[in-house]
């Protein structure tokens, strides 16, 4: 391909929310770190007739309320110099053509094959009607002679199994697998990849990492939030779908993955399929899980309401805000360690963290001196206040031995600085440069749905656990940890936040 032809970047449903507090931010930042060529172009369609000065007026509004980093006048304006806006109806056909039109007038004569991304950020029922569309007016396919054509999907990819196959048929029916971009923005949180290098590139963790070791292992994904303006969205889906399908199956396959044979994108997908086979293949899921549903309290001194007074919701919705389930994995490494995961909305912090409970040393040293001694704990925190900490047990100074867990602190921001790349500044630089390592391929949404579908469609009909608002959830969450004679390690702030100024 000739070097001075464009990439353009075509967003569906440029009006929208993720494009204007997510992906027009994280474009100016690729900006400001010259990822973005002088040729490339950003082409915004929605339904809404506004000028493309008005868009732009819009598209800076936003990058000032929503960047990560401090803007810059004139590279703003650089930016905005690239963005173009078109009204566009998803289901007419003829605006597909205009499209089409408008991209080779973008791309000019001399570029008969240019490099397209297209990010569909549109409610996933309408998926199929675009993609149709794209393909009736040839947009789909790889260009003759060089240039790519790549395609991004938003999660919820479906809203079960069958859904998410029809939805993937229609797809694969117009694009080839490494055209498409399956987007998890967890994938792309700094600690999550970071459990690859830290399993996988430290003598002292990897060989403690399975059964032998580790008593059980938690996983707690923490909203302080309620529906916000999701409502429509959310009543369909609830916490299973829009949490635990992606997200906790994510951070699952990741802490219990074997070794992948390389870092090559297929060969870590190909390890977490096997674990998300293994689960999905377990018989007991069911009778391990606790719907739940956040009742009216109080959060910081504010007054919350239920769940079902919040606007646009049904009065008597059995949707769940709180899911919490134990699974196991039946293959070498992790035969009888219980998995604990849980989400839920309204709960008392905001916090993603993924904790490692050690057994108990086996040495009867202490224990016969009447000391009793605390499981070493791995905490792993995704988000916010990123870091690892191993807790261990020491002594505490004095001539008696006495015996207290003590903590080793990795601050991600006090080593690295604040600046690490938000999430969909990461993902949007890997879809410019072909890499799907950090999206989820055909198989893992597969099997992750079939694990959902097993689970959400006996509940669909039946009653959630009610929590007050500003708890960790329903307390029949803690009775299925609490009948193994476990605990929740509710998130605490780490003892680094302090020198973060916080
Ligand atoms: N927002 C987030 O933080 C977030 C996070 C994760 C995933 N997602 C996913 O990202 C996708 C987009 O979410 P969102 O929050 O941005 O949704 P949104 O605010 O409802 O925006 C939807 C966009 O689609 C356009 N649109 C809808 N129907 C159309 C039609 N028939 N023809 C042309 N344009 C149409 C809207 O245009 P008009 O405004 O002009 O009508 C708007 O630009 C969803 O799949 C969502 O699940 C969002």
């Amino acid at each position: 391909m000739e070097t001075n032809c464009p990439t353009i970047f075509t967003i569906f449903g440029a009006t929208g929310d993720l494009t204007q507090r997510k992906l027009l931010p994280a474009l100016y930042f690729l900006e400001s770190q010259r990822e973005l060529d002088g040729q490339f172009r950003i082409l915004c369609v929605a339904r809404r007739q506004v000028s493309e000065e008005g868009f732009r007026k819009e598209a800076a509004a936003s990058v000032r309320k929503y960047s990560r980093i401090k803007v810059n006048d004139e590279l703003l304006e650089k930016f905005l110099g690239r963005i173009s806006y078109a009204p566009f109806h998803f289901s007419k056909e003829e605006d597909y053509a205009l499209l089409k039109e408008r991209l080779e007038c973008m791309a000019g004569t001399h570029c008969p094959s240019i490099d397209r991304i297209f990010y569909l950020a549109i409610p996933s029922e309408l998926i199929g009607t675009v993609v149709q569309g794209m393909e009736k007016a040839s947009l789909t396919k790889q260009a003759q002679g060089g240039g790519y054509t790549r395609v991004v999907f938003e999660k919820p990819f479906g809203s079960d199994l069958r859904s998410a196959k029809r939805l993937n048929r229609t797809i694969l029916s117009v694009f080839d697998e490494s055209q498409i971009y399956r987007i998890d923005h967890y994938l792309a949180k700094e600690l999550v990849q970071n459990l690859l290098v830290m399993r996988f590139g430290n003598s002292i963790f990897e060989p403690l990492w399975n059964k032998r070791y580790i008593d059980h292992i938690q996983i707690t994904v923490a909203e302080t939030i309620g529906v916000e303006n999701r409502a429509h969205y959310y009543d369909t889906a609830g916490s299973l779908r829009d949490v635990v399908q992606n997200h906790i199956m994510q951070l699952l396959c990741l802490v219990a993955m074997a070794s992948p044979k390389t870092l090559n994108a297929e060969d870590i997908r190909n390890e977490k399929v096997k674990i998300l086979t293994r689960i999905a293949r377990s018989k007991d899921m069911l009778s391990y899980s606790v719907k739940g549903q956040y009742a009216s309290g109080e959060i910081e001194g504010k007054e919350l309401p239920a769940y079902r007074q919040e606007k646009d919701i049904f009065r008597s919705s059995l949707t769940d805000t709180y899911f919490a389930m134990k699974l196991f994995i039946r293959n070498r490494l992790w035969r009888g360690v219980p998995f604990y995961v849980r989400t839920g909305k309204r709960l008392k912090d905001r916090a993603t963290e993924i904790v490692l409970v050690y057994k108990q040393p086996e040495s009867r040293l202490f224990k016969e001196r009447g000391l009793e001694l605390e499981s070493n704990l791995l905490f792993i925190r995704v988000q916010p206040d990123e870091g690892i900490t191993l807790q261990f047990n020491a002594k505490v100074p004095g001539n008696k031995v006495l015996i207290e867990p003590v903590d080793m602190d990795f601050c991600h921001e006090c080593k690295f600085g604040p600046n690490s790349p938000e999430s969909y500044e990461r993902l949007l630089h890997d879809v410019m440069h072909g890499d799907q390592t950090l999206f989820t391929r055909w198989d893992e949404v597969e099997h992750s749905w079939k694990i959902i579908d097993r689970i959400a469609k006996p509940w669909k009909n039946r009653q959630p656990h009610l929590y007050e608002a500003g708890t960790w959830g329903p307390k029949e969450a803690d009775e299925l940890i609490g009948q193994d004679g476990r605990k929740w390690i509710n998130p605490s702030k780490p003892g680094y936040v302090a020198l973060l100024g916080r």
